[in-house]
């Protein structure tokens, strides 16, 4: 068996035996990783019925059911992704990368006003070369913050996962200069071995949205 496989095979045993993987299915959430979001909402309370909500990365959807359920019918949640996602509920469902200006462009002719919430958990392939990741995930975090300056409204928050190298605290700053405060989040869904957390940012200081 190559290396690999059995990286793959091992995966998938940890996996299996997550308390969070068989949570997550016995409420059909259709991942681990609404978990995350569950515990940072209990604690900041982000998330808010009537709310107009972007998810970023959000296949295979369950950010989306979450945050349908937590703004109800009054609220609007547009979900993107470069994969296919399923159909849910209450959830705009756009199929592209978000970075991309036609993708902006229907994010705004959904929402028909500036969002409240941009909650971002994307993540690009990994290369397995650490520059090249770190540079992909870097140019996809500044891809975020600027969608979210340009859709949020002023006082509007993100929810961005991130991952701990060098060049984060640059990025940290970036936020700090558009919001009025930052901090992050490690929840207890998030695996320990993972240098993935999140940063928050509330408090849009001035909107770039145009439109609405
Ligand atoms: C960890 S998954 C998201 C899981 C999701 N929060 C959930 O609860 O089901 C990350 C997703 O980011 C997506 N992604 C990465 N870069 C993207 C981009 N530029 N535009 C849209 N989606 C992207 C990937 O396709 C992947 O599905």
């Amino acid at each position: 068996m190559s290396q690999k496989k059995r990286r793959t095979n091992q995966w998938l045993q940890n996996h299996r035996k997550d308390g969070f993987v068989k949570r997550a299915s016995q409420a059909g959430y259709r991942s681990r990783a609404v978990f995350k979001l569950e515990e940072i909402d209990h604690r900041d309370h982000l998330i808010a019925s009537g709310m107009k909500v972007i998810d970023l990365g959000a296949a295979p959807g369950g950010w989306s059911q979450y945050l349908a359920e937590k703004v109800g019918p009054g609220g609007k949640v547009v979900a993107i992704d470069l994969l296919d996602i399923q159909p849910i509920n209450n959830v705009t469902l756009l199929q592209g990368d978000f970075t991309d200006p036609r993708i902006h462009a229907q994010v705004i002719d959904e929402l028909g006003g500036p969002a409240d919430l941009v909650l971002s958990d994307a993540a690009p392939n990994i290369s397995g070369i650490s520059e090249v990741d770190q540079a992909n995930f870097i140019a996809i975090l500044d891809a975020a913050l600027d969608f979210s300056t340009h859709i949020l409204r002023k006082g509007g928050n993100l929810l961005i996962k991130v991952f701990e190298f060098p060049d984060l605290q640059q990025f940290r700053r970036r936020c700090e200069r558009e919001f009025k405060r930052v901090y992050t989040r490690k929840p207890s869904a998030s695996r320990s071995k993972s240098r993935e957390y999140y940063l928050i940012a509330t408090g849009l200081l001035h909107t770039k949205h145009r439109i609405g």
